[in-house]
């Protein structure tokens, strides 16, 4: 299971979402994107039990969610969150090299985040974007027919962004 140190402020945030919807578990799905937002992209075992007692769910079925789905993580992930779709359509134009053009740019492989946590990099199934393939979805955002070539200035733009949002 993934260290527990989110933050007294995060706990408090994921409270107030959680709490709307006591005895709600039919919100589940829409708690947790809300919830793995707030708390850095991942859902470790503290956050995950504040969402349990707060909604009024057992904790089992929220390691169950996070087990199928793997949007959810239960391990620490960057404050960006770069899923990579290695479905079909998109692996037939060029994943593989987008792939290794993000790996070789952050420095780490997929799976894995940065030294700084500012970047986690995953790949994962069709993100309902194939008509731009090959594509990637940058936290909340897509982001459409990738080359190798076009990733040094993704990467420098998403930066920009995020220094401005701080
Ligand atoms: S196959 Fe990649 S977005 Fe659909």
């Amino acid at each position: 299971m993934a260290s527990t140190n989110t933050s007294p402020e995060i706990l408090e945030q994921v409270a107030a979402i959680a709490s709307r919807w006591k005895g709600r578990p039919d919100m589940l799905i829409p708690v947790l994107h809300e919830v793995q937002a707030v708390a850095h992209n991942s859902i470790p075992k503290d956050v995950a039990k504040v969402v349990s007692y707060e909604m009024g769910i057992p904790i089992a079925q929220i390691y169950s969610v996070q087990t199928f789905y793997s949007f959810f993580s239960k391990e620490k992930r960057g404050k960006v969150l770069i899923r990579l779709c290695k479905t079909a359509p998109c692996h037939v134009k060029g994943t593989k090299e987008v792939l290794e053009a993000f790996e070789s740019a952050l420095g780490i492989k997929a799976g894995q985040t940065t030294s700084d946590g500012a970047f986690t990099l995953e790949t994962c199934e069709c993100i309902g974007a194939c008509d731009v393939s090959p594509a990637v979805l940058i936290d909340d955002t897509v982001y459409g027919n990738l080359t190798p070539e076009k990733v040094d200035e993704l990467i420098l733009t998403i930066s920009q962004m995020e220094v401005d949002e701080s």
